[in-house]
């Protein structure tokens, strides 16, 4: 197929990419605008492959969108361009704006641009990829299907949210082939170092404090980044036009549970002493509007498309801290010295 992936240089986007060019052999253009998440070094593997391509284009851009989509010739497009941090969305929410809600709408509009001019059976699918955040907090039971409440609380969620109507609109209101997926929280190499997982391990060779918002009893659903990819590459194969796909990890865990595993991960790794690890622990003052629990109920996507993680927590966090280990010039010159955001 011919793809175009947005965001691609970013964490799930370049190891979306390399899976698309290595594995499925598949045409790619990256499209990125290589904010500060953003790294041509993401795509290293990829650079001289003759079937993939990164141009620097901001998906706000709806002039070069047009130009690209009818150069490049796309059978698909998937959307993981965004403004992606929680504790950036708080701070300054404009850029989750702009991005994440005015940078979909010009790429909807590219699609419906782009699809006039095509046979319908050879119309542009539109994969747009977003967050379970978009639906809130939980109590202690239950979990988001894929017919539950948006109820967005944070700046960041709220904008995917948005995003997630426009694809919506842009289906029943022009008949544009969209899917949408909705995902609970990733790790993996390439995450950037402001991330909890991330930001742990860093801290942790640093020999510095790890923060941890509130009390870490707050629960999220991990998922190991490649899982994610074959949950898209799925959704992309053989979901149904117009729906909707909840992808978790079916892995709940409170962000204590996760430092204290990370942290052990890292002493047995470099051969440090656990307990001393542990005591660089440091809970901080906790994030505004901070959600409880998320969870995610993955039973549509189980049932229909056969998708299920493939990676256990253990074996993704040893992977992970492994590819930290080895990957230090990666990340030195893009982590700050230290964080005090202790979540993810
Ligand atoms: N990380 C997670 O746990 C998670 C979970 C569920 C869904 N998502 C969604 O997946 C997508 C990718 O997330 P990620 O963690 O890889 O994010 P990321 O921050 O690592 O990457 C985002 C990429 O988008 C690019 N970008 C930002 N603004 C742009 C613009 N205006 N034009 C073009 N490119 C732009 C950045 O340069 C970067 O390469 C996002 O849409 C996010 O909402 C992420």
């Amino acid at each position: 197929m011919k793809i175009i992936v947005t965001g691609g240089a970013g964490f799930i986007g370049s190891a979306l990419v390399r899976h698309l060019v290595w594995v499925r052999g598949d045409e790619v253009l990256t499209i990125d605008k290589l904010t500060y998440a953003g790294n041509r070094d993401n795509l290293a593997a990829v650079a001289e492959c003759a079937n993939h391509r990164l141009d620097v284009v901001d998906v706000c851009d709806a002039e070069r969108l047009r130009s690209l989509f009818f150069d490049f010739g796309p059978d698909a497009v998937m959307h993981l361009a965004a403004e992606s941090h929680v504790d950036r969305s708080i701070d300054g929410p404009a850029d989750f704006i702009r991005t994440n809600i005015l940078g979909t709408c010009a790429l909807l509009e590219t699609v419906k641009a782009y699809n006039a001019e095509r046979a319908a059976d050879k119309a542009c699918r539109f994969l747009h990829v977003s967050t379970d955040e978009v639906y809130g907090t939980l109590g202690a039971e239950g979990a988001f299907t894929e017919a539950s409440p948006y109820r967005p609380n944070s700046p960041y969620s709220a904008s995917k949210a948005a995003s997630d109507h426009l694809v919506r609109a842009w289906r029943a209101t022009y008949g544009l082939p969209v899917m949408l997926t909705n995902c609970s929280n990733n790790y993996g190499p390439y995450q950037f170092p402001e991330k909890l997982i991330p930001v742990i391990i860093l801290a942790a060779l640093r020999g510095a404090p790890v923060p941890l918002y509130g009390d870490g009893q707050q629960v999220r659903d991990w998922l190991y980044v490649d899982d994610h990819v074959a949950g898209l590459v799925a959704v992309l194969e053989n979901g149904a036009l117009g729906r909707t796909y909840n992808i978790g990890g079916g892995c709940e865990k409170t962000n204590l549970e996760v430092v204290t595993e990370v942290l052990t991960a890292v002493a047995e790794q470099t051969g440090a002493d656990r307990d001393e690890m542990l005591k660089l622990i440091e809970f901080v003052k906790d994030r505004p509007g901070h959600d409880r629990r998320y969870a995610i109920d993955g039973t549509r996507i189980r049932r229909e498309l056969g998708w299920r993680p493939q990676t256990s927590f253990a074996d993704g966090i040893g992977q992970t801290v492994a590819w930290y280990l080895d990957n230090k010039e990666w990340w030195a010159s893009a982590a700050p010295e230290e964080s005090d955001h202790g979540g993810p």
